[in-house]
């Protein structure tokens, strides 16, 4: 591509189209279109009045509102770090010194997505790799690759990433003489996306224990993405890779409101090692000084007033009962023509394995098939790392967060009429 713009070498990797844009122009013109596509939470569950009430709080103390209308602090709000660390404790069943954990250790940020970006400026040159689960989140391999910096696929049962299958690819990299250039392993601890498993306590503890041994010449980070970790419909929470990390040196943890409150309001938070805070928050000085004050300020007082822990209570009874419609459908018009999927215990996405050698890709014969049908999808192929494990190209990904359960069941119903066609 020719650089007009004169851009940066980094830039001009950019791909000017994103996939979600690339799948929803295919689908232009397309009336009555169930999109199962986009990983966005339910319209009809955000939280109009709970906010409502938290604003009036916030109002009602003119001081407390200067001060969240001015700009805030690079880490953050302290006080709604405060809390976070306390219900970080409290859900993981640890006390501070156990996890050698602080306050300090916070940092917020408008969303989970700008500390995965911080993280690529301050740990990735140009060739470093990050070994990523094989499917995994599609939006950090973009990232990744505007770096210049190498996703590796790792295979993932129904527990998440294998640990031999990691130590494999570490062992195998050593042999090549880049273990060096090894800085991080990526992962979805809680019902991830896209393919909403949850990585049990005991393959925590041994993930882990991986990242530690391997940390001996440098550190090798572990990322942990806990993006869906409210969004459970059912069992219990688990304890967070974090909770594993005694001396809090090699989980970095990501937690967000998007997905359990509201993506509008988009604060999100880092719990980091004591050696990542003084780059992250010099780069996060660069990028923004703090992230906006006033929605960090409404989210301690939504958390502080009880509103936070009453609304994921709701989101769990309605998302769980979109969880049983997509897999009942599932079961009707797809399970007899040979399709499989990853049945979720909580998240926002159904992960759907189809018959072998069915390409569900933008150019395969399913795609635009599903388009005239009326349901649009992702495409699996686009989660997988440009290396390592390879796409399974007969695999997407539908997403039951938006569409009520009538939507989604004609949906479904949509898909398998596609896949009778295509098949
Ligand atoms: C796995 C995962 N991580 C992070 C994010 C980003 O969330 P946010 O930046 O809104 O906190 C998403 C959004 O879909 C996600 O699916």
């Amino acid at each position: 591509m020719a650089n007009r713009a004169n851009l940066s070498r980094r830039a001009a990797q950019l791909h000017s189209e994103t996939l979600v844009s690339a799948l929803m122009a295919r689908a232009l013109g397309q009336p009555n279109l169930v999109s199962l596509a986009v990983g966005f939470v339910d319209r009809q569950t955000l939280p109009v009045e709970a906010t409502r009430r938290a604003l009036e709080r916030i109002w009602a103390d003119a001081d407390l509102a200067r001060a969240a209308l001015q700009y805030g602090t690079t880490p953050g709000h302290r006080p709604l770090c405060e809390v976070l660390l306390d219900r970080m404790l409290s859900a993981d069943r640890r006390a501070a010194a156990e996890m050698n954990v602080s306050v300090d250790d916070l940092v917020l940020m408008p969303g989970s997505n700008q500390l995965l970006f911080l993280l690529g400026d301050i740990l990735l040159d140009p060739g470093d790799i990050v070994i990523c689960a094989a499917p995994t989140y599609y939006v950090y391999l973009g990232a990744l690759r505007n770096l210049g910096a190498r996703a590796i696929g790792i295979e993932s049962d129904a527990q998440g990433m294998i640990p031999e299958a990691i130590e494999g690819q570490l062992a195998r990299l050593r042999a090549a003489g880049e273990l060096d250039r090894v800085k991080a392993i990526y992962l979805t601890s809680y019902f991830d996306n896209p393919r909403a498993v949850t990585i049990p306590a005991d393959r925590r503890a041994r993930l882990v224990e991986i990242a530690k041994r391997w940390s001996q010449a440098h550190p090798l980070y572990l990322i942990e993405d806990a993006a869906y970790r409210e969004l459970r419909y059912g069992g219990e929470d688990l304890p967070s890779l974090r909770s594993f990390d005694a001396e809090g040196d090699t989980v970095i943890y990501a937690g967000t409101f998007s997905k359990s409150y509201s993506p509008g309001i988009r604060v999100g938070w880092a719990v980091l090692p004591a050696a990542l805070r003084g780059p992250v928050l010099a780069e996060k000085g660069n990028v923004d000084f703090g992230s906006p004050h006033f929605n960090q300020v409404l989210m301690a007082e939504v958390v502080r007033s009880g509103l936070f822990d009453r609304h994921v209570r709701e989101l769990r009874d309605q998302y769980g009962a979109k969880t049983d419609a997509i897999l009942a459908a599932a079961e009707e018009y797809l399970r007899p023509l040979g399709v499989d999927w990853v049945r979720p215990g909580g998240g926002l996405y159904l992960w759907v394995t189809l018959p072998e050698g069915l390409d569900a890709g933008l150019d395969g014969p399913l795609f635009d098939r599903a388009v005239s049908e009326g349901v649009l999808y992702v495409p699996g192929q686009y989660c997988y790392p440009p290396e390592g494990r390879p796409a399974a190209r007969n695999t997407l990904r539908l997403s039951f967060g938006v569409a009520s359960p009538e939507r989604l069941r004609q949906g479904v119903a949509a898909l398998g009429r596609a896949v009778r066609q295509a098949g």
